[in-house]
């Protein structure tokens, strides 16, 4: 009864804004435009059978006509359906995944232990890019994330007033770290582009597994490996991608209709699932999963065996450039004070 009554309560609101507003023809089929009042019960079948109604209006945003649209209806279903399936199946299989790595391979130590030299492998302007890029990267996951899913995870943990402040702050982060990440993506594809152009070695590295799963192989590799310029590609297509998206998202004029503009949500949200999935990963890789990885971004300086296993070819190409010898096995050059 009540429900009945709120149903048709808000059918005349409709009815009336419409009418009031917008000066309307309904539309939709079963609806006659030229008809000159129009009955609750039609309103009340279009609303049923989700066809469109619009209106004929007089200011010039003429999606501001719609009072029913189908579209918005199948893009809230895929927002809240198969948008948030592949982000929660993405995070979570490569968490599950890295578990099973890690208990399968441990950490991956140096095979011929720490030799104590250094070599550097990243600059200030390098190590400052990167960091930059991660700082924004994960605040933008975790803040994108939170509109995805934090209803059903955020709240019931922190309750309603503590997750709308979350929820305020996190879009106003969302929306404006947006552009220190992009200056930051523009930053790390200029300085390592060149690095990252595939060569013959990576299928080497590739059939061998980039020597993860073995203890012992070590495939050669320059600067990155193909590991490497997979996450470098993945970040930079999926950087672009997301940038792009985004900034039509927050300006829905340039995205042209509320059709398009729905597409490049549901693309938003897809890409960033998967890329947040691959950075998971790298994360791992970089910091707790490798001995000697994390020193790279963040001293800049990596031991020189390190170096060898992981970037054999790199590490000699470097030190003849220095004029320095080249390390012996199981041993290095030592590094000059810089
Ligand atoms: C706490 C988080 C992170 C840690 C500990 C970390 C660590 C590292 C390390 C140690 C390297 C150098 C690897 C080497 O010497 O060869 C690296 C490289 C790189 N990082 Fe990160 N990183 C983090 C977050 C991110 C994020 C969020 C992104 C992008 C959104 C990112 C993008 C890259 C790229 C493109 C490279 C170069 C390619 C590669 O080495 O895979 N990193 N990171």
């Amino acid at each position: 009864m009540v429900q009945t009554l709120l149903k048709r309560a808000a059918t005349l609101f409709a009815v009336v804004a419409l009418v009031a507003f917008a000066a309307p023809e309904l539309a939709a089929q079963q609806i006659n435009p030229t008809e000159s009042s129009v009955q609750e019960e039609q309103l009340m079948r279009a609303l049923q059978s989700g066809e469109a109604v619009s209106g004929r209006i007089t200011i010039p945003d003429a999606r501001a006509g719609d009072l029913i649209k189908p579209d918005n209806k199948n893009w809230a279903a895929t927002h809240g359906g198969t948008v948030k399936t592949v982000n929660v199946v993405a995070i979570l299989g490569m968490l599950a995944l890295l578990v099973g790595f890690y208990m399968y391979r441990g950490k991956i130590r140096i095979d011929s232990g720490p030799s104590g030299r250094t070599i550097q492998r990243f600059n200030a302007v390098e190590r400052f890019a990167h960091w930059l890029l991660a700082a924004t990267f994960i605040i933008l996951a975790l803040t994108g994330l939170n509109l995805l899913i934090g209803r059903a995870v955020i709240l019931p943990i922190v309750g309603e007033s503590a997750f709308g402040t979350i929820s305020a702050w996190g879009k106003i982060a969302h929306n404006y770290l947006a552009w220190p990440f992009m200056v930051a993506l523009v930053i790390v594809f200029v300085a390592w582009v060149l690095h990252n152009i595939p060569n013959r070695l990576d299928i080497e590295w590739l059939k061998k597994g980039g020597g993860l799963f073995t203890k012992g192989s070590h495939p050669p590799a320059k600067k990155f490996n193909a590991g490497q310029k997979l996450i470098f590609w993945s970040v930079i297509i999926g950087g672009a991608a997301l940038s792009f998206t985004g900034v039509m998202l927050l300006f829905p004029e340039l995205a042209g209709t509320s059709a398009q503009w729905q597409l490049y949500q549901v693309i938003h949200a897809i890409v960033a699932g998967i890329m947040t999935a691959i950075i998971i990963a790298h994360i791992y890789i970089g910091s707790v999963g490798m001995e000697g990885a994390f020193d790279a971004m963040g001293s800049g300086q990596v031991d020189v065996n390190w170096a060898k296993e992981h970037h054999s070819i790199w590490v000699e190409e470097k030190l003849a450039r220095e004029g320095r010898p080249a390390p012996s096995s199981g041993g290095a050059a030592p590094q000059p004070a810089e």
